[in-house]
């Protein structure tokens, strides 16, 4: 079991399923020609979210982490006419690459990129009034994972599914002597998953193009 194969997989199927689509190709061709790294959603992934949203009937979605707007813009294209989708983005660059496409995606008036670290804009939002959010999509710096998590389940209502990304590292999650910041973040992560009586979890391992990694779905309980 190899890269390449999970490559030729994803690939294999991506052309069947998953077409490409002109919008999101310059989604990604700009978030490249700004220098951006290729780290968002694989296109199986994006179309994932969507998927998730719907099932959700989620209106208003909250992601951690904008990018290029990658995610966002599937994130976005699964919400009703009335939906919202609010992104959380700390790097002045990255916003402005995630604005000009969601622009060219034809959603800027259904989606807010907010500039700062999340620790900062996560109260303003929720000082604010804003939530509650149906789908929160956390995939932003690893090590602050636990902090967005409780976030999350403070903006939530019951039944909103939090998916945090990039929860396996190749493996790296099992490795008691990794001290990598972003291992870290997946433990403090996942005990304040275990520790949180409002929520039922789960992980899911996944690969292919992204290589080897995996999502944890928290979902806030009902009654
Ligand atoms: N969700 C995107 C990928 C996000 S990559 C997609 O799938 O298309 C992670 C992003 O989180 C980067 O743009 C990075 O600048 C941002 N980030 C890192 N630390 C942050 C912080 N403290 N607050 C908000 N965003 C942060
Ligand atoms: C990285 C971040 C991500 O969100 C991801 O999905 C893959 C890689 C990174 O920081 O390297
Ligand atoms: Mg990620």
């Amino acid at each position: 079991m190899s890269q390449d194969l999970w490559t030729a997989v994803d690939d294999h199927f991506d052309r069947a399923l998953v077409p490409s689509d002109p919008v999101l190709d310059a989604a990604l061709e700009a978030t490249d020609e700004a220098g951006l790294p290729a780290i968002g959603v694989a296109p199986n992934q994006g179309k994932l979210l969507g998927f998730l949203a719907r099932m959700q009937g989620a209106r208003r979605i909250l992601e951690v982490g904008t990018l290029g707007g990658y995610s966002t813009i599937w994130l976005a294209r699964a919400l009703p006419a009335d939906g919202r989708l609010t992104t959380l983005e700390v790097d002045p660059t990255h916003a402005d690459v995630a604005r000009g496409n969601i622009e060219r995606a034809g959603l800027g008036d259904v989606v807010d990129v907010i500039l700062g670290p999340a620790v900062e804009t996560l109260p303003k939002l929720a000082a604010e009034g804003h939530g509650p959010f149906d789908l929160v999509f956390i995939d932003a710096d690893k090590a602050n994972n636990a902090e967005y998590f409780a976030w999350a389940v403070r903006l939530s209502r019951p039944g909103t599914l939090i998916i945090v990304d990039n929860v396996v590292r190749g493996g790296a999650v099992v490795d008691a002597g990794n001290d990598d910041p972003g291992t870290l973040g997946v433990h403090r992560l996942v005990e304040a998953v275990q520790a949180e009586p409002r929520v039922s979890a789960l992980a899911l391992q996944t690969v292919g193009r992204k290589g080897y990694d995996g999502f944890v779905m928290a979902r806030v309980n009902e009654g």
